[in-house]
């Protein structure tokens, strides 16, 4: 180990809370779909920062972007507006079909989702309803109200008491019938939930989650923060689905690796908040929102949706062709995938993929999960390939 190494391990043990466990490396550098560590060490990034990455590391339009606007106008309050925030808002609601919506900004995912409970209390309040109903899983950010709407006890259980009036179901549509009345404000659900190990939806649930918010008068709200903006193929999970929600919550891959979040509420629910019912200082700050409109730009000008869908194939028919005893299944769509293995060595298959100059990671003891840039070419996904195998083979050897 060199000296640099020695540094950063230190320092980041010294100065940093140890929130995170212990850094992997200290990252340098990165581009397009590879990255640099301080040693020098290359990296295929095949989980971009954890789906924020859509465009890849430092893309030029990304960059441009950025740059641009930090020589035009870097940061206001929110008593002004400014022309990136009105594009981004009106682009966002065009391509969730949800005109006559209207959009909050916030910096992160656990800050949209805290919009989203905030949003969901005043239908409550307004229509008498107190329960809110998430599922077991469900992953939905750290902060109180998003941790309150997080299954995990691990995660809940040293911060209690934690928001009340949130109720997690078992993920079927047996309990959300048995569970839903007219008492209940609303339903948050994920597309895909990622951080569970990338778990599909069992069939039928987000349309009966639809059915039943509307009968019952519930705002069904979809937490679209790992799913959206092209990750699964279309631009929203709940498109694939063929339903309009009320609210969608966005981050990660919305900036392409520049912080921001958004509640986006369809016209059944965009009138809720009044001034003063909440707010934030960078929410929309005209910088996070140009480079997220730039990043919306390129996906839907430069073919990036058609190449989420060729490169998931790719990926699925390679995967499969590998024929590893240590892969049961593939799970997910588009560029959010989950390779469930036979058996609980998910961390240590992801430390050796590692080692071997490949990110991924184990959102769950027996899943791998893979989110790569939405750019992601036919020659890095030959490479996954080859290096995750040569990685499989390892574990095949000492576990046969
Ligand atoms: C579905 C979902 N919701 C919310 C969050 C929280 O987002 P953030 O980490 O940006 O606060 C995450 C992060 O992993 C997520 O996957």
């Amino acid at each position: 180990m060199n000296n640099v190494e020695v540094g950063w391990q230190d320092r980041s043990e010294q100065v940093l809370t140890h929130a995170f466990g212990s850094p992997l490396a200290q990252m340098e550098r990165g581009q397009g779909c590879y990255l640099w560590d301080s040693s020098g060490k290359r990296y295929l990034d095949f989980l971009g920062g954890i789906a924020v990455n859509s465009l890849g590391h430092c893309h030029p339009a990304f960059v441009t972007a950025l740059t641009e606007q930090a020589g035009r106008l870097d940061h206001v309050s929110n008593y002004f507006v400014t022309r990136p925030q009105l594009d981004l808002a009106e682009k966002l609601l065009e391509l969730a079909g949800a005109e006559q919506g209207a959009v909050f900004f916030s910096n992160s995912g656990t800050e949209a989702n805290e919009a989203a409970l905030k949003l969901a209390r005043l239908h409550g309040k307004e229509t008498g309803k107190s329960r809110i109903l998430a599922f077991k899983g469900a992953f939905h950010g750290r902060t109180f109200g998003a941790l309150s709407l997080t299954s995990k006890e691990i995660f809940r259980e040293p911060f209690e008491p934690l928001v009340p009036g949130i109720e997690h179901l078992d993920l079927s549509v047996a309990a959300l019938e048995q569970a839903m009345g007219p008492d209940v404000a609303a339903v948050f659900l994920e597309p895909i939930l990622g951080e569970a190990g990338v778990l599909e939806l069992p069939d039928g649930l987000i349309l009966a989650a639809r059915e039943l918010t509307q009968k019952h008068g519930a705002l069904l709200i979809l937490d679209e923060v790992q799913t959206g903006v092209g990750r699964l193929g279309s631009w929203f999970g709940f498109q694939r689905a063929g339903i309009k929600p009320d609210a969608i919550t966005l981050a990660k891959g919305l900036g392409g690796g520049f912080p921001i979040g958004a509640l986006v509420t369809f016209p059944s629910c965009a009138k809720l908040f009044y001034p003063g019912s909440h707010g934030t200082t960078f929410g929309g700050n005209p910088l996070a929102a140009r480079v997220a409109l730039r990043v919306l730009e390129v996906i839907e000008h430069e073919g990036v949706m058609e190449n989420v869908a060729a490169q998931s194939k790719r990926l699925r028919l390679g995967l499969e062709a590998l024929g590893s005893p240590l892969i049961n299944s593939l799970r997910g769509e588009g560029l959010l995938l989950g390779i469930e293995l036979a058996q609980p060595i998910a961390a240590q298959v992801s430390q050796a993929a590692f080692g071997s100059g490949l990110i991924v990671n184990a959102p769950a003891p027996n899943v791998i999960r893979l989110a790569p840039p939405l750019i992601v070419g036919r020659q890095q996904v030959a490479e996954f390939l080859e290096v995750f195998a040569a990685v499989l083979s390892q574990f095949e050897t000492q576990t046969s």
